[in-house]
């Protein structure tokens, strides 16, 4: 199918892998209309002096708001209350139903401070939370983030050092009141580790945009597990992150097919 392109806009779930650079003779260009490039081999795109680009900044807030969302959601059972209302079964106002936990003063663990990492700090100011981070420029060490967190949020890349950097150990650290939220990439948490702990109760909940793989299968075990709440990876789904995304990409494309740098070019780390 590119055997004949020059450019390639590519999603998140295109992989441009070896096999489709080898297959695509006269490509010199690909914009990723997403700002995480795991489906890009960076490597092989080189070898080929094939241009890769993202679209970062554009889609930081609406990622953001809906990593706040989530941890909400999950903190105050919202899905589970909704479809109480659904079912026709709020019958009265009773003192112990669907009790949540608090958001405000509780700690909130950043696992990756980048942009959207501290997009999502600036807003538990505004809820008085005591954020902790990870990541390269400092913070604590994910060990002490885990045990200290009452709600994880994963915000790095995904990568060879990434992958399942949220393993079982991991989990076992977490306190059983804390809930994970995940709106990265899915196999920076090893998924079936995660459906354990969910099912032991050694964790309260997670809440996630992005799942290993994407879409689960209906009968992927995440899909049942308690406590769970997964939505479809709609981190930047509002119409204006969308947008700019969609501009960065097709200036990046353009640019690399004039012959100029993109203007948001993905380099080899
Ligand atoms: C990205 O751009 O990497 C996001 O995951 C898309 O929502």
């Amino acid at each position: 199918m590119t055997e004949h392109a020059d450019g390639l806009l590519s999603l998140l779930s295109d992989r441009v892998d070896e096999a489709l650079l080898e297959g695509s003779p006269r490509l010199r260009a690909v914009a990723n209309y997403a700002v995480g490039y795991d489906n890009i081999d960076l490597r092989a795109a080189a070898r080929h002096g094939v241009a890769v680009g993202n679209t970062p900044d554009v889609l930081t807030d609406a990622t953001a708001d809906l990593t706040f969302a989530l941890l909400l959601a999950a903190a105050r059972r919202l899905a589970e209350a909704i479809d109480t209302v659904r079912r026709g079964e709020w019958v009265t106002w009773e003192p112990g139903a669907h009790l949540g936990l608090d958001v405000h003063g509780a700690t909130l663990g950043i696992v990756g401070m980048g942009r959207i990492g501290r997009a999502v700090a600036r807003r538990a100011q505004g809820f008085s939370m005591t954020v902790l981070h990870t990541g390269r420029d400092g913070g604590v060490a994910l060990e002490e983030l885990l045990e200290r967190s009452d709600f994880v949020s994963l915000h790095c890349p995904l990568n060879s050092h990434t992958r399942h950097l949220i393993d079982a150990a991991a989990l076992s650290r977490m306190r059983p009141t804390a809930v994970l939220i995940n709106t990265a990439r899915g196999p920076i948490v090893d998924q079936a580790a995660l459906v354990q702990a969910l099912h032991e109760g050694r964790i309260a909940g997670a809440a996630l945009d992005v799942t290993d793989p994407e879409p689960p299968a209906p009968d992927d075990p995440l899909l049942s597990a308690p406590n769970v709440l997964v939505v479809p990876h709609i981190g930047s789904a509002t119409r204006s992150a969308r947008e700019r995304m969609a501009d960065l990409a097709v200036d990046n494309l353009i640019a690399a097919l004039d012959g100029l740098p993109m203007p948001h070019p993905v380099t080899l780390p």
